[in-house]
Parts: C-alpha cells; structure tokens; sequence
C-alpha cells in the first residue's frame, strides 16, 4: 500500500490517499495518479496540465521536495510515500495550481525574442548560421518554460527582484545569437540584484526536465560583463 498526500496550496490542507499497488504500473506517472484519484475518489482536486508529455511546461508541482513535471514522473521512482504540493516562489491559484504570472513578467522583461536591424526587418537574403554559432545558444533554446528552475531557485526565494533562472537563461540565448542585435538585453541585468545576485547553487540546473543548464547561462552572462557586454 502506497500514500499519496496531496497539499493544497491555498488553503494548506493535506489530502491522504491510500492507493494499492494493482492500481499503478511500472509506467504510471504522477499526472496519471492524480487524475485517476480526481476521477474515482475526490473530484475537488485541483491541477494544470495539458500535453502530458513534457513539451508544454503546465504540469509542474513539487513533488517529495523536489520541482517535477508530473507527466515525466513515474510513481514508483518515488518510494512508499508520496507528497504532491504546487511549485514554490509562487502564490497559488488553488490546489496545485500556481499563478505563473510573476514568472512570465520577468521572463518577458528581458526581451525574449530576437531583435535584428534595420535591414533583417526587411530581409531579402537567408540569414545563415554555422554550426559553431548555433552551439553557442542551442541547449539553451530547449527551455519549455516550465518555472521548475524558478521554484527551486534560493535566490528567488528570498529577493522578489531577481529575474530568476529561466529568464537569465533565455537573455543569453538571444544574446548569443549571431542574429542579433540588442545589447541591452544583458546590460541591463549587471545589477546586484540582476545576475550578481547569483550564488551559483545550482538547484536550477538540477531540476530542469529539459537538460537546460541555466545556471551555465547565468554565469556566461556574468562572463559576457565583466568583458563589456554582448555575448
Ligand atoms: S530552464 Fe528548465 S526548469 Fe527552467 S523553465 Fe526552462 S525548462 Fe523549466
Ligand atoms: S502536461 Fe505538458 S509538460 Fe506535463
């Protein structure tokens, strides 16, 4: 017999499910439980998921401490017990549910996207790269976006200013991108409260479920700088 707590974020109660062990296979995942525990036991749970295959990023919880996409973990990876809770560094919107808005606005505040010149507004040729600059950014583009990297984060955690991993991570991406052309995108992250802020712990590049390393980002974009600015 397996326990499977789960907290709900807004109002803190704990629900405890006893589930037998005919009821999960090898390869049922955590979103899986939790539906079928919605649909059989208690309809008042509440979660987000979508593409239940780790491409969207909706599905993220904590799950025995630790941030997860739901979809990607299988129940029995995690033992006897289990304790489901929404991600952390964020309110909740109700039962596991976190508003990701907070995320979203610093992810955006650091101009996501690729800015070209005059002339690539109006491009008339392809705007070729060579392997060795799509290197440069490509483990950084497989971001989804999930807030996993944020929910771990110490220093998002205690200073409500930081941009947070995957922000810092996706200015890099663009920044090294030989197509573009905005400087500013990192200069305005040398503060102390930008990428200085940093103490290298690491906890985002351990959770994330994509194999991002925003904690790498981070530190390159320290690096870019302190040797004048773009990467
Ligand atoms: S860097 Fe990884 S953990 Fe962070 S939002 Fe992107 S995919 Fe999620
Ligand atoms: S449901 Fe889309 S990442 Fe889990």
């Amino acid at each position: 017999m397996m326990k499977v707590m789960v907290k709900d974020g807004k109002t803190l109660n704990v629900k405890t499910f006893d589930v037998k062990e005919e009821e999960i296979d090898d390869y049922t995942t955590v979103l899986e439980l939790l539906l079928k525990l919605r649909e059989e036991r208690d309809p008042s749970l509440v979660l987000r998921y979508s593409c239940r295959m780790a491409l969207c990023g909706s599905c993220g919880m904590v799950i025995n401490g630790k941030p997860r996409l739901a979809c990607l973990t299988k129940v029995k990876s995690l033992g006897e017990k289990i304790m489901v809770e929404p991600l952390r560094n964020l309110p909740t919107i109700r039962g596991l549910v976190p508003d990701l808005i907070p995320f979203f606005q610093k992810y955006r505040s650091v101009t996501p996207h690729l800015i070209g010149d005059e002339e690539q507004e109006r491009p008339t040729r392809a705007y070729t790269q060579t392997d060795n600059q799509v290197k440069r950014y490509l483990q950084f583009n497989y971001c989804i976006q999930c807030g996993l990297c944020y929910s771990a984060c110490p220093i998002v955690a205690t200073n409500e200013k930081f941009p947070g991993p995957a922000a810092i991570n996706v200015a890099y991406r663009y920044s090294a991108d030989s197509r573009d052309r905005n400087p500013q995108r990192v200069l305005k992250l040398d503060t102390p409260e930008g990428v200085w802020s940093c103490r290298v712990a690491g906890s985002c590049s351990f959770v994330c479920p994509k194999g991002v390393d925003p904690s790498l980002a981070i530190q390159l974009v320290k690096s870019s700088l302190l040797r004048g600015g773009k990467p």
